[in-house]
C-alpha cells in the first residue's frame, strides 16, 4: 500500500461495520460506505457521531474527519477507489458470497477484503471468487472502534503472503491481530469463551452458584488479571520463581481431575429463562445503557494507562 491517503470501504454498515467505520475514520482514512438498508446513512452518521468523543479522547490521527465519509447503497461505487476491503454483511454464507461478488465487479484485483464474520468458515465463503487469494478474515470484537484485537486467517486459497500483509495493516493502524494458523469454527477468542460459557450455563443449572456471583466471580477475580496479562502468563506468575513449569507439575495434576468434572453445553434451550432470571436480578437497581457506558469508558481508560506500561506484552 502507498503512503498517500488511504481509502477503506466498508461494506455493511449495522452494529460491527459503523463502529468500523468511525475507527477507520479516527486513523484518518477516507471511508466509502455501503449499505442497502432503508435509512442505512443516517443511522451511520449518528452511530459515528455517538462514537467519535471516545475516539477524540483515545487520540485521532492526523487529518482524521467525520468529513472522510461517503455512502453510497450501490458497493461497487465504494469499492472501485478501495484500498483495502472490511466487509460486515449478514452472517449468512449465501449473502457473503454475493456481496463478495458485486465488490469483485469494480475492485482492484490485488486489493486485500477483510471479512469480519463471526463464524463462518473462509474457505467456503471465498468458492466461487474471481480472486480469492486476496480473500482473508479480520475478525473484530465488539465495538471494533474501542477493542484492539482482531483474528486474522487465511481459507484454503488464500495466498500466505496476504495474510501477512493483513496482519501487517491491522498492526499498522493500531489494532492488536492474532494469528489464526487453522480454520476452527469460532475461530479462537470465541472458542476460548464458549470454554467459559459452557461451564458457567453448567454451574447455574446444577445450583453451584447464582448468575450474580459467576459474575463477580470473574470480574471481581481472575478478569481483572485478564485484561492485562493473558491466561498463559497468569499462570506463569501463580508458578512464582518456577513460572509456568513448576505450576503445572504442582496443580497440573488437581487441574487435570477438576477438567474431568467440568458440565457439557445445555442440549435444549431450557436454560435461557433460568440464565435471563438471573441477570435480571443481577441488574435490579442499575441503569443498564449507564453501565455500558461507564464500561467503555473504563475500557478507555484501561487501554490509555496500558500504554504507559511497556513491559505489559
Ligand atoms: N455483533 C457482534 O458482536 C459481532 C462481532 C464480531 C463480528 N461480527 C460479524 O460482523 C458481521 C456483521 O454483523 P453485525 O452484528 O454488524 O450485523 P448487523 O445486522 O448489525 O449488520 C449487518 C448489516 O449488513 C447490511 N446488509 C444486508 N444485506 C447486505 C448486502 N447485500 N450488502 C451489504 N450490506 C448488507 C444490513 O442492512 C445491516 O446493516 C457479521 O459477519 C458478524 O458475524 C459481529
Amino acid at each position: 500500500m502507498s503512503n498517500a491517503p488511504r481509502t477503506i470501504a466498508v461494506v455493511g454498515t449495522g452494529v460491527i461495520g459503523a463502529s468500523w467505520a468511525a475507527y477507520y475514520l479516527a486513523r484518518g482514512f477516507k471511508v466509502a460506505a455501503s449499505d442497502p438498508a432503508e435509512g442505512a446513512e443516517g443511522r451511520l452518521r449518528a452511530m459515528i457521531d455517538e462514537f467519535w468523543p471516545a475516539l477524540e479522547t483515545i487520540g485521532l490521527a492526523d487529518g482524521a474527519s467525520r468529513k472522510n465519509l461517503t455512502f453510497s447503497a450501490s458497493i461497487p461505487d465504494v469499492v472501485h477507489e478501495a484500498d483495502f476491503v472490511q466487509e460486515n454483511g449478514p452472517e449468512r454464507l449465501e449473502i457473503k458470497r454475493s456481496v463478495l461478488a458485486e465488490i469483485e465487479t469494480s475492485l482492484a484485483q490485488d486489493t486485500l477484503i477483510a471479512s469480519s464474520s463471526s463464524g463462518l468458515l473462509i474457505s467456503e465463503v471465498q468458492e466461487g471468487m474471481k480472486h480469492p487469494e486476496r480473500m482473508v478474515l479480520g475478525h473484530p470484537f465488539n465495538p471494533p472502534h474501542l477493542i484492539p484485537l482482531v483474528e486474522v486467517l487465511g481459507g484454503r486459497h488464500t495466498s500466505l503472503e496476504n495474510v501477512d500483509k493483513a496482519l501487517a495493516f491491522y498492526t499498522e493502524i493500531g489494532k492488536k491481530p492474532i494469528r489464526i494458523n487453522k480454520e476452527v469454527p469460532g475461530h479462537v477468542a470465541n472458542r476460548l469463551q464458549t470454554a467459559l460459557w459452557r461451564e458457567m450455563f453448567h454451574l447455574v443449572s446444577t445450583g453451584v452458584a447464582s448468575v450474580k456471583d459467576i459474575d463477580t466471580a470473574i470480574s471481581q477475580g481472575p478478569g481483572l488479571r485478564w485484561a492485562l496479562l493473558g491466561p498463559f502468563l497468569n499462570l506463569h506468575a501463580s508458578g512464582g520463581s518456577g513460572g509456568i513449569t513448576h505450576v503445572l507439575e504442582h496443580l497440573g495434576p488437581a487441574m487435570r481431575e477438576w477438567s474431568r468434572s467440568l458440565g457439557e453445553y445445555p442440549e435444549t434451550d431450557d436454560y435461557i429463562t433460568t440464565m435471563a432470571e438471573g441477570v435480571e436480578e443481577e441488574l435490579s437497581g442499575f441503569d443498564w445503557t449507564e453501565t455500558l457506558r461507564e464500561r467503555d469508558e473504563l475500557v478507555i481508560r484501561l487501554l490509555d494507562a496500558k500504554k504507559d506500561s511497556p513491559q505489559i506484552p
